[in-house]
């Protein structure tokens, strides 16, 4: 590609306008310029987004450009980002057929620590929805959530406080009052960590998510173009076991410790009592080179695999469709979020929140149906081609 660059200006052009593989190609762009009434700059009608990345083409049209470039940014080159959105081509499906497939659409809901949902996805906690609604922000996750029967993850850096999102939980849910689970970050004055914990119980959250893949400020290129200050001042955080301990010993809620990216983390994880595990490279906005969660999942599936019997194992980044979805649901994982698209859905407010729910849900109906199965359950290795993960898989001696 640089090399095409290199010799054509007019193959440049094209592709400084779509440099990666990032958002595939659905007839999106050709459909608004040819047949919808839209010009570049407006917002295209809710209902021609008919998959989850039309939304991240409808919110750049439409974010001030510091609020594109803090959702879309990612670590470093990016590499760990494009990897993210790339590996699923290299896990291709193995579908197996004359099956009955009919009763799949009635059962694609999970359950997380005696919670029941109506799909294995979630909203992942991602801070400051205030950027795609000023006025609404996560109160729309909360509610398009809540209506769907699906988890949210609420992050503690939202625009919306724990006591704002809560005023809203639906009380009519599979779970009657609505269920979510708070994400939290430790800091320096642990005082302030305890408030939050605290704040989240009194609230009613049914898990803490302790991000882990986050020990100190990242280099975030695409994001210091728009802050203003040449050196920003780098941070850390007291991220360590000894700080999970603590946590541990301050709260009977269930813990899952996200950003879990090597099998020995999960194993150390679960000698120290975790309920759960979240395999995340946090959408690749960490560390360049982390690594994408089926390659994660395929570590743990090569090298510990009882541990997804153990406890419950989450996962996230680069998940766009129904068949990510179910490729990670095939090696054992038990719930799979997604950070940007429901980011960028939020620029329609709660009812491109509550399309975007409802889009991925159908793809993986559909996608399951020409996979092969009636149920969740049905799910296993055999339905990948682990080839190309098994080339890179890193084994350890445990
Ligand atoms: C704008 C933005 C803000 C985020 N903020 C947080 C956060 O506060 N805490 C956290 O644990 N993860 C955060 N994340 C990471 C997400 O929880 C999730 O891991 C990631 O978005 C998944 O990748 P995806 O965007 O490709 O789906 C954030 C992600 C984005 C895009
Ligand atoms: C749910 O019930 C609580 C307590 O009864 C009430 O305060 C709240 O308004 C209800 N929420 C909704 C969305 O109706
Ligand atoms: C969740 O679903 C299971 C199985 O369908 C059911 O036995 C259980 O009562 C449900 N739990 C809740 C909280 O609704």
């Amino acid at each position: 590609m640089r090399f095409l660059v290199a010799v054509s200006p007019f193959i440049g052009a094209s592709l400084a306008a779509r440099p990666f593989l990032d958002v595939a190609d659905t007839g999106f762009t050709d459909y608004l310029t040819k047949t919808a009434e839209w010009t570049e700059g407006k917002l295209p009608d809710l209902q021609d987004i008919r998959a989850l990345p039309d939304f991240e083409f409808a919110a750049k049209q439409v974010l001030p450009e510091e609020s594109w470039a803090f959702y879309r940014l990612a670590a470093g080159q990016e590499w760990g980002y494009r990897n993210n959105l790339d590996i699923w081509k290299k896990v291709p499906l193995r579908p197996r057929f004359m099956r009955d497939v009919t009763d799949l659409e009635n059962n694609i809901g999970i359950e997380l620590f005696g919670h029941n949902f109506s799909a294995p996805f979630f909203i992942a906690p991602a801070g400051n929805a205030g950027h795609s609604d000023p006025e609404r922000a996560e109160l729309n996750f909360m509610e398009a959530s809540g209506d769907e029967d699906i988890l949210y993850t609420a992050a503690l850096y939202a625009t919306k406080t724990i006591e704002e999102l809560d005023a809203v939980k639906r009380n009519d849910t599979s779970n009657g009052r609505q269920v979510i689970f708070q994400q939290i970050y430790t800091v320096d004055d642990l005082d302030i960590t305890w408030t939050n914990i605290q704040r989240a119980v009194d609230t009613g959250a049914k898990a803490i998510v302790l991000t882990v893949d986050t020990p100190g400020s990242s280099v975030r290129v695409r994001g210091a173009r728009h802050s203003g200050v040449d050196y920003p001042a780098a941070s850390t955080r007291p991220h360590t076991w000894d700080v999970y301990d603590e946590i541990r010993a301050r709260t009977d809620l269930p813990i899952i410790l996200k950003g879990i990216q090597t099998v020995e983390d999960a194993k150390e994880a679960l000698d120290r009592g975790v309920d759960g595990i979240y395999l995340s490279n946090h959408g690749g906005r960490q560390l360049e080179f982390s690594p994408s969660p089926i390659e994660i999942a395929y570590e743990i599936y090569r090298n510990a695999p009882h541990i997804f019997q153990q406890v419950p194992v989450l996962a996230d980044s680069g998940v766009r469709t129904g068949s990510d979805v179910l490729k990670l649901l095939a090696l054992g994982v038990r719930a799979v979020g997604l950070g940007r698209p429901f980011m960028y859905a939020n620029v329609y407010g709660y009812e491109g929140v509550r399309r975007a729910i409802r889009l991925l849900k159908n793809e993986i109906i559909q996608d399951g149906w020409n996979l092969g199965i009636s149920s969740l359950e049905d799910l296993n290795p055999n339905l990948l081609n682990v080839k190309s993960l098994e080339q890179n898989v890193h084994r350890v001696t445990c």
